[in-house]
């Protein structure tokens, strides 16, 4: 019991959440710098917890995730894995708070400045949307250390590069520089290093200003593009589209178009 009080006294925070309830937008930044981010177990509670919280927080209706100048993240910690059997790793069941990050109902923007590497290039891909700095680096390296991909990068970069691509970068470890990736399609907007931030706040605030019931069902139709066939993808866009029929933010959106004004949307 002491050791479970004094644990929990001195736990280090390894994610920091701010919120802006003015501009409806919620802000994780990583917190582990001199590990370069690396995504040891805390950490992905921690952050699982945070976007079920911000989830459940009416305020945010867009939520950014970031790491630092020089990482967003450099994959899963290596030293915490490094001694662990196969039964050990099936035990900690990891995949399980991935699972959970991966429901998030809100739209959510990573801001990658730095390495984008191993589980931190799938953490990136698992979000809705990427802005990255000229200095991000993404790259799957975990063939150099003798595993491979585990949280979705050789299923999601396949989907976003295809396979020839996606092949090299598992198979090699390369890296990809923020150039490629946005010839790639892996990231939405590269900008210099001094405004990633600002650039990823600007359209967050632009998704914030949506009725947020929408762009939550919004999200979750494009994301069924990818994991079922057209007529249920199709089926399933029709059902939310139906649903926001029910919604004050519709009748709001429409009228304020009709009258030749700024919707001013509540989420209801
Ligand atoms: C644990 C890490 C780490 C990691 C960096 N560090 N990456 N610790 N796990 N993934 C630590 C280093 O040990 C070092 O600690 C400090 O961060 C700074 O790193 P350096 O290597 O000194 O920095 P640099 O020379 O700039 O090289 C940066 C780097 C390199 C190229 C990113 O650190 C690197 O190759 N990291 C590992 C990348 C990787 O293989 N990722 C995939 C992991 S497996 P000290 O104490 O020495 O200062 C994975 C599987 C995902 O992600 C599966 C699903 C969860």
């Amino acid at each position: 019991m002491l050791e479970i009080i004094l644990k929990s006294l001195f736990m280090i925070n390894m994610i920091k959440v701010t919120n802006n309830y003015q501009e409806h937008i919620a802000l994780i930044e990583l917190n582990r710098p001199n590990e370069l981010n690396a995504l040891n177990l805390q950490l992905m509670q921690e952050l699982r917890d945070a976007l079920k919280a911000l989830d459940q927080d009416d305020a945010v209706r867009v939520i950014i995730l970031t790491g630092n100048k020089k990482a967003f993240a450099a994959g899963a910690d290596i030293k915490e894995m490094s001694g662990k059997k196969s039964v050990d790793m099936l035990k900690i069941d990891q995949f399980s708070t991935w699972d959970q990050i991966k429901k998030t109902k809100k739209p959510l923007i990573a801001a990658v400045s730095g390495f984008a590497l191993g589980g931190g290039c799938e953490l990136a891909m698992t979000c809705d949307m990427i802005i990255a700095s000229e200095s991000a680096m993404f790259g799957q390296p975990e063939i150099k250390i003798g595993v491979m991909p585990g949280a979705g990068g050789t299923q999601r970069l396949t989907r976003a590069l295809g396979k020839a691509r996606a092949m090299e970068m598992v198979l090699t470890g390369r890296f990809m520089t923020a150039k490629e990736a946005l010839e790639a399609g892996l990231v939405n907007k590269v900008v210099p290093e001094e405004i990633y931030m600002q650039e990823t706040v600007r359209l967050a605030k632009e998704i914030a200003a949506m009725s947020p019931l929408a762009t939550v069902l919004a999200k979750e139709a494009v994301n069924r593009a990818h994991e079922v066939h057209l007529e249920e993808g199709l089926h399933f866009e029709r059902k939310n589209f139906y649903l926001l029929f029910s919604s004050e933010d519709q009748k709001e959106g429409m009228q304020a178009f009709i009258e030749k004004r700024k919707p001013r949307f509540k989420g209801k």
